[in-house]
């Protein structure tokens, strides 16, 4: 569980962060919502822990890594996996070397023990066929479209298998047919993996297609939090105007393709 209290961030003059609380329970995905420069890349890096607040914490699983520095840090968070808005691959890399990049860093930790060649090439086969980008491992970033390197970034974290995900604009600037693959991935690999999920999409149909709870971030805190069918109902401007920027309401139809 995820568990941020009374989180303050400020700068400059600009107060980002401002007593925000949240709770994200084990194995939901919980999506935020909120207009451009409120906050919710900046909430992100608080939770991963690449951020300090000015004041505030944040727990994961009972871990106050607010408290915590360097090495400590990336002992709490070597579970845990983000997909960078902009899908940040390293440039120098491969699709094979960035896809396996997470594995290559950590320890197996159910053996202890490093992962081995083999288990890496299977894994990265395994993550780009996956997010399909099939045979792409010898290509360099430079080499793939916008939209191919938010899948490679995608890869890597599938590859990874952490048990937190937190996506910053997953869907953002790609093509219907390839934003609904992506909808589908974070679908399914919280169902396999059970795992926990943070959303952070402007883009509403992804919310209701992938979101258990959604909630929505003003002036520096969680302004709403609910199930979507509540969330909906709620008396509010800019969830209305959310709601009406989507020509399809994904929840008709994903009870049937998902069971
Ligand atoms: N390292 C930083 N130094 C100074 N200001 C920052 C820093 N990081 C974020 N900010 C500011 O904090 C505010 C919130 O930024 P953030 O990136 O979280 O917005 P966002 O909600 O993710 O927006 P978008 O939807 O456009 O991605 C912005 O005004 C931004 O300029
Ligand atoms: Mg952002």
């Amino acid at each position: 569980m995820i568990k941020i209290r009374d989180l303050w961030k400020k700068y400059g003059t600009l107060q980002v962060m401002a007593g925000l609380n949240l709770d994200v329970q084990t194995g939901e995905t919980l999506v935020i919502l909120g207009p451009s420069g409120i906050g919710k890349s900046v909430l992100l890096k608080h939770i991963i822990g690449i951020t300090k607040p000015d004041a505030g914490t944040v727990e994961i699983d009972g871990v106050c890594i607010t408290s915590q520095d360097g090495d400590e840090i990336f002992k709490t968070i070597h579970n845990m996996g983000m997909l960078f808005q902009g899908g940040a691959l390293f440039d120098s890399m491969n699709v094979e070397q960035n896809t396996a990049f997470y594995l290559t860093q950590h320890k197996n930790q159910e053996t202890k023990k490093a992962y081995s060649k083999q288990e890496i090439a299977e894994r990265v086969h395994e993550a780009l066929d996956m997010v399909g980008l099939p045979g792409t491992e010898k290509k360099m970033p430079s080499e793939l479209s916008g939209g191919m390197r938010k899948r490679a970034a995608l890869a890597r974290l599938i590859a990874y298998r952490p048990a937190i995900f937190l996506y910053d604009e997953p869907t953002t600037g790609l093509d219907p047919i390839t934003a609904m693959q992506i909808n589908e991935l974070i679908v399914k690999t919280q169902k396999e993996l059970k795992a926990t999920s943070i959303v952070v999409t402007h883009d509403m149909f992804s919310a209701l297609y992938v979101g258990d709870r959604l909630s929505l971030i003003r002036d520096g805190k969680i302004a709403h939090i609910a199930e979507p069918d509540a969330f909906l109902k709620i008396d509010d401007p800019l969830i209305k105007f959310l709601y009406n920027t989507i020509s399809k309401d994904p929840r008709s139809f994903k009870e049937n393709s998902h069971g």
